[in-house]
């Protein structure tokens, strides 16, 4: 899988991306669609300056070094997303093990922590690949009750995205985010 050997010249590719307008690129590179591919790498030491790039310019929320240094650790549940061997997007997952109340059976759920792609290369297949990665490690494993994550609750785009894999609002936590507004959250299952 590729690996970037001068990460700082990705970097600034990154970030001229993001500020590109949206649409335009988007267009454009639907029309050079059969020239492209997307592939899914493992995330390194030696390129997870990017996968903060990407997560910096995608998400609101800031990840601090704790959650980069559980990422390594974490084999296939983190994984960059390269379009034509350029990183463009990430997707970060954990393992949470439900508290079960008495008489029942604890749960073993995937929790989505970040997924996401850069803006001008969205509507392009590339958070599908990513879900898919995550659903085949679920349909490998056999053991998950359920997959779940946090979605923004103003998050209309990772709504719909997310409920045309099956997912649904399963509840809706209110001041679940501390910095940002709006802070409340749907929970998705
Ligand atoms: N509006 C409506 N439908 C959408 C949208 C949107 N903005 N985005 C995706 N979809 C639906 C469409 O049905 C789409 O198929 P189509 O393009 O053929 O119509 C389908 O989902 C698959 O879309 P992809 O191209 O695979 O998805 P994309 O690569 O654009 O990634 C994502 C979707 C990850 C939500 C992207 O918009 C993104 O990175 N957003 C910012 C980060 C984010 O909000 N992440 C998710 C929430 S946080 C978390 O997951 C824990």
């Amino acid at each position: 899988m590729p690996d970037s050997s001068n990460t700082s010249t990705a970097i600034d590719l990154l970030s001229k991306a993001s500020e590109v307008v949206s649409e335009e690129i988007t267009s454009e590179t639907k029309e050079i669609a059969p020239y492209t591919r997307i592939d899914l790498g493992d995330v390194t030491p030696h390129n997870i300056k990017l996968l903060k790039k990407v997560n910096q310019v995608v998400f609101p929320v800031v990840y601090h070094d704790k959650f980069y240094k559980d990422v390594l650790e974490s084999g296939e549940y983190a994984k960059l997303a390269y379009y034509n061997d350029v990183v463009v997007g990430g997707v970060c997952c954990r393992i949470d093990v439900t508290n079960p109340e008495e008489g029942q059976i604890a749960k073993k759920k995937l929790y989505i922590m970040t997924l996401g792609c850069l803006a001008p290369y969205r509507r392009l297949g590339i958070g599908t690949q990513m879900l898919d990665h995550v659903m085949d490690i679920v349909d490998k494993d056999g053991k998950f009750n359920s997959v779940v994550l946090h979605v923004q609750i103003n998050n209309e785009g990772a709504l719909r995205f997310y409920k045309r894999f099956g997912f649904e609002v399963v509840e809706t936590k209110e001041a679940y985010y501390k910095m940002i507004e709006p802070a409340d959250a749907h929970v998705l299952e």
